[in-house]
């Protein structure tokens, strides 16, 4: 396994000075505090407070038992110098934590919201941070100091197995969408761990692989959407990533953890590692000297090997000291040291609420074709559907790993139906319901521990053959069938795409005998996806009449699915990311690891510095997503930006100004259908010809409407700094936005642009540090090769 467990004993009074004459530590006078610590104490604060109660304790994974049980990690109290020790739980879908605990029967459930891909699909800023809110409610009132979260690597290729974590194929929408989380989470006085910084973009071999990547991607796409949230946030910590950067792990990187995250973007919070222990590769002299304040989990060798460092002269006393001071800066902010007495009952039912609100404002809806000159959806007046795929029966909430949320339920989709008065026929959800309990009863027998990450969430139940003879029953029943096409993915394991990111032969069956049988009939077939991620759909979409994206909504999921099925609610979700026709039409999927039994192969494979395994070349270079697509003129299933509603809107008075540094942006959205709903604004820019090439259109700001009755009309309004209409420029390190024509662009979706602006503007230059050079050639995409 990748991720080193270990016993730690806490050893918090470390010191033989007396307590009698030791400061106390206060908001401020940390200069004093450090001034009267130990060696040993400061090494102790930079090292977490390892698996505490491991083994035995059912704690896994650094999950600890002693302060809150199940959460992640503890950093070290110092009670001399009245140091408490803080706690943090694991994220980002809600706080991570054991439900229940030995010695009473109180349950400790936290509320599942949706992933970070369903939430970013709102494009609702004001909606993630109310979502924020509620999820840094219960970080506090359950006794945690800070959430593992928001998720904002870039999804780089639909394979990734984390994918469902993050937010968006684009940097302005993780940006954006994870400051929002930030504020929201931080307005609770709880802290977040952004994560993981930087380009953790695949699973396999996540601890060591060399992403190898150009300075321009690099500053434009990975390292982006964490610039815009540490500049508009301010978040208390971010979490070093695994991999290696163009051969420099994360977490000993100056260059990234100082030079880009500190001296250019201002950051002032402190940095811990992901949960490792030392490295053979990797003294702990470089990871003090890069600016990663704290080690996670942490373990009593590192403690050891910062005080020899230190005595040797390895490491500079400075640098401890700064990371001393940075941890001290941290834990005055937190709940623990201000003495807040938490409930551990925050108010489940009220962010019930909420998840429901948002997972519903997430979904998607990609297709809903028309039955009689009627669209299928909204569905009114419908008793009774027939529901296929093991899925509708277990309705997966969320993702697997350390991301999952321990829920107090489900809403699975007969429930949902249930719950608006619609009801399923009786042999199939039989059939199904049976097979879920059995399915699942085995899955437990049979589980291997050495998958540890399989058990935290909820795994995905194999599907089950339905004959033609079972649907032709349904069919006389059922008003429509609706099938539900589930998939899981989790931390550890990227996807394949035979039977994960494409449909099972069993699967294709079940959608092609459903929906043969039901047209037959003239009976409309809808299919629900539950996934965190991409799937195909371009080989089976024209078979059925209608396709929603719910993702992983969180524990509300089988209701938001009927609201917006019913039309109680009109779908406003947008994708954050291309559908392609083909996962091979993505350029990262070839150099993207396919390695099937990953873990079984991982340690031969390593020893022959394989590409995939070893490292990852990112030859696509900044065309990633729609920026690949859009130049390179390739068909995509859905664009990035697309989803469907129920009313039509039209935009107009599109305008753009310059207010000093920065460009104003305003478009006038009017609902121009039957049913009140809500549009997102999307706006895109293409910048003047440089002595570089750019990628045709690029997103610089998103807005979305309140909900707008029919005929009603809303002007959005947006700003966009000068800075973010550069391009990076590695010859002179510096963001560049050349003298010219800028034209912006307002549209729906990618494809679909609606109104133009032409601005011009005078050349921008902003130098940044020389940092994060490749060490290795690329063979980087271009369109004018
Ligand atoms: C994951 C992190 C997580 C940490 C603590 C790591 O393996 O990559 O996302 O926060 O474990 O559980």
């Amino acid at each position: 396994m990748n991720k080193k467990i270990g016993v730690f004993a806490l050893g918090i009074c470390l010191s033989g000075a007396s307590m009698a004459q030791a400061p106390q530590l206060r908001a401020d006078n940390i200069d004093e505090i450090i001034a009267a610590m130990t060696l040993e104490e400061k090494a102790q604060l930079l090292t977490g407070c390892g698996n505490a109660g491991f083994p035995g304790s059912g704690a896994a994974m650094g999950h600890q038992t002693k302060l809150v049980a199940g959460a992640a990690g503890v950093t070290a109290g110092i009670p001399r110098l009245g140091i408490p020790q803080t706690v943090v739980a694991d994220g980002p879908a809600g706080v991570h934590i054991d439900a229940y605990r030995k010695g009473t029967n109180q349950t400790f459930f936290a509320t599942g919201f949706p992933i970070g891909t369903c939430l970013a699909s709102t494009w609702n800023l004001d909606l993630v941070e109310k979502v924020g809110k509620a999820i840094g409610n219960e970080t506090l009132e359950y006794g945690c100091d800070a959430i593992l979260g928001p998720g904002m690597n870039l999804h780089r290729n639909p394979l990734c197995g984390r994918n469902f974590e993050y937010y968006s194929e684009d940097p302005i929408v993780t940006g954006l969408i994870g400051a929002a989380m930030v504020k929201g989470i931080q307005s609770q006085g709880v802290g977040v761990s952004a994560k993981h910084f930087a380009v953790n973009s695949q699973e396999s071999d996540r601890t060591r692989v060399d992403e190898r990547v150009s300075q321009r991607a690099l500053r434009e796409l990975y390292l982006k959407g964490f610039e815009i949230m540490v500049r508009k946030s301010a978040p208390w910590t971010l979490m070093s990533s695994y991999n290696r950067i163009n051969g420099v792990y994360s977490q000993g990187n100056y260059d990234l953890l100082t030079k880009v995250l500190r001296q250019d973007w201002g950051f002032k919070g402190i940095v811990m590692t992901d949960w490792i222990g030392e490295r053979a590769d990797l003294p702990i002299s470089d990871v003090v000297k890069a600016g990663n304040d704290l080690l996670m989990p942490g373990f009593p060798t590192q403690v050891n090997h910062i005080i020899e460092g230190v005595k040797s002269g390895k490491i500079d006393i400075k640098d401890v000291d700064r990371n001393v001071r940075n941890m001290l800066e941290y834990i005055v902010k937190t709940p623990r040291f201000k003495g807040y007495k938490f409930s551990n009952t925050p108010n489940l039912k009220a962010h019930a609420a909420i998840t429901r609100q948002s997972s519903t404002e997430g979904m998607v809806l990609l297709k809903n074709g028309k039955l009689n000159g009627q669209h299928i959806l909204p569905m009114k007046q419908m008793s009774k559907v027939a529901l296929f795929g093991v899925n509708s029966y277990d309705f997966m909430s969320g993702g697997l790993g350390s991301g999952c949320v321990n829920v107090p339920y489900v809403v699975d989709m007969v429930q949902g139906l249930k719950n608006a008065g619609i009801s399923t026929t009786a042999q199939l959800t039989d059939i199904y319901e049976k097979y879920v309990a059995y399915a699942k009863s085995k899955l437990k027998a049979d589980k291997n521990p050495e998958m540890w990450f399989l058990d935290q969430g909820q795994p995905k139940l194999d599907e089950i053959e339905i004959s033609r003879r079972c649907v032709e029953h349904e069919v006389s029943e059922a008003q429509a069938a609706i099938i539900t096409i589930g998939r899981q993915a989790g931390e550890g394991l990227d996807r394949k795409i035979e039977g994960e990111f494409n449909l099972s032969a069993q699967e294709k069956d079940m959608i092609s005998n459903v929906s043969a049988v039901f047209h037959n009939q003239g009976k409309p077939v809808i299919v629900v996806i539950n996934s965190g991620s991409v799937m195909e759909t371009a080989s089976w979409r024209d078979l059925v009449d209608a396709i929603l994206v719910a993702w992983q909504p969180g524990e509300e999921g089988g209701n938001s699915v009927v609201d917006v099925l019913t039309g109680k609610a009109n779908p406003s979700g947008r994708l954050t990311m291309t559908w392609p026709i083909a996962a091979v039409d993505h350029p990262s999927t070839a150099n993207f690891p396919q390695q099937p039994d990953y873990y079984n192969l991982t340690e031969k494979l390593y020893a022959n510095n394989l590409a995939g395994v070893n490292y990852t070349n990112h030859d696509e270079d900044i065309y990633v997503g729609y920026r690949y697509f859009d130049a390179f003129d390739k068909p995509v299933a859905y664009p990035f930006g697309y989803g469907l509603s129920y009313t039509t809107f039209s935009m107009s008075n599109f305008a753009v100004k310059q207010i000093k540094d920065k460009v104003q942006v305003k478009v006038a959205v009017k609902n121009t259908g039957k049913t009140s709903g809500k549009q997102v604004a999307q706006i895109y820019v293409q910048a003047p010809k440089g002595n570089y090439e750019k990628p045709v259109k690029e997103l610089k700001s998103f807005a979305k409407t309140q909900e707008l009755a029919p005929g009603q009309s809303q002007i959005l309004t947006m700003t966009i700094d000068r800075r973010d209409l550069t391009s990076f420029d590695e010859a002179n390190s510096q963001w560049k936005g050349d003298a010219g024509e800028y034209v912006f662009m307002v549209g729906d979706n990618a494809a679909h642009i609606v109104g133009t602006a032409k601005l011009r503007l005078v050349e921008y230059t902003e130098k940044v540090s020389e940092a994060m050079k490749p060490q290795h050639t690329l063979n980087l995409l271009r369109r004018n090769k």
